[in-house]
């Protein structure tokens, strides 16, 4: 088990949860139902959200203006440090903290950074090291972390942060669903991806047959920590552009998704 090594503004530990799990199986929307929930809880203290998946579904779920991506801050470092002397690079080192500042969109309730798209090819390593060690550093300043990232925890890896606390795979009542859960849990129990301290199975859009996706998804060797039936609410939120943070809190995914984050998030908290 892995210990959470910073501490939010509550002067507790900070949460970081990751959620990953197949394309299109609902991993933006859980994040964004999550959100919700949190704030609606009360015990969230001060919440960051971070997008690391390049589309930049989050801030388009939740109705978000992204300014800055840190993709677009990786490129300014890269560029900058082409032209620059030694003493001009200790400068723009100085200068990280201010840049990724920058990059975040503070919201009423909780603040936003979108990871965004890389577009110089090439390893860039000492860059994401520098950016990661920045974000790693500003999540202190923070109680709750969530991470909406892709089916590859790579990305969340090399860039956003080497460890979270809790890893949540979504998926969809299909085996494509679970055969991605099943690579996620070999790439965090057997290649290391990740360090992570727990991981839950949360299955989304199930409808009257829990019991057999339950048995199907035992397969997966991860503990099943909830289900989220098909939601028209959430579908039509999406449709027209409404954030998912105003669905109304008695919608049967929000429900759905606070019972889990009531027995498996909040109930780990020392009191
Ligand atoms: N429980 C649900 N009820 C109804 N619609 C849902 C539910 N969960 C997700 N959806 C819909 O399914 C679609 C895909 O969801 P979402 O974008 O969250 O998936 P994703 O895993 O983040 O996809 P991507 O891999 O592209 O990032 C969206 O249109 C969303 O509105
Ligand atoms: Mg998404």
């Amino acid at each position: 088990m892995v210990e959470a090594a910073s501490v939010g503004t509550s002067g507790q530990q900070t949460r970081l949860i990751a959620v990953c799990g197949k394309g299109g199986v609902g991993k933006t929307a859980f994040t964004a139902m999550m959100s919700k929930v949190l704030l609606d809880r009360d015990r969230t203290g001060r919440l960051l959200l971070i997008d690391a998946d390049p589309a930049k579904g989050l801030p388009l779920a939740l109705d978000v203006e992204v300014k800055r991506t840190m993709g677009e801050v990786r490129e300014e470092i890269i560029a900058r440090s082409r032209r620059a002397n030694r003493e001009q690079k200790t400068q723009l080192i100085d200068m990280l903290d201010y840049m990724v500042l920058e990059a975040l969109s503070e919201q009423e309730d909780y603040a936003l950074l979108a990871m965004g798209r890389t577009e110089t090819k090439g390893c860039y390593c000492p860059v994401n090291d520098l950016l990661r060690g920045t974000i790693e550093a500003l999540s202190q300043d923070f109680d709750t972390i969530l991470i909406d990232g892709e089916a590859g925890l790579e990305q969340i890896n090399r860039q956003v942060m080497r460890r979270v606390d809790t890893l949540i795979i979504v998926s969809d009542a299909t085996s494509r669903g679970l055969q991605t859960a099943s690579l996620v849990k070999r790439m965090v129990e057997e290649e290391n991806v990740i360090e992570c301290g727990r991981l839950g199975l949360v299955l989304n859009r199930v409808q009257g047959n829990e019991e057999l996706v339950e048995r199907a998804a035992q397969s997966v060797g991860v503990e099943v920590v909830g289900f989220i039936p098909q939601d028209e609410r959430v579908a039509y939120h999406d449709l027209i552009g409404k954030p998912l943070t105003e669905l109304p809190p008695d919608s049967p995914g929000i429900v759905a998704v606070g019972e889990i984050v009531d027995r498996w998030i909040l109930s780990r908290d020392p009191s």
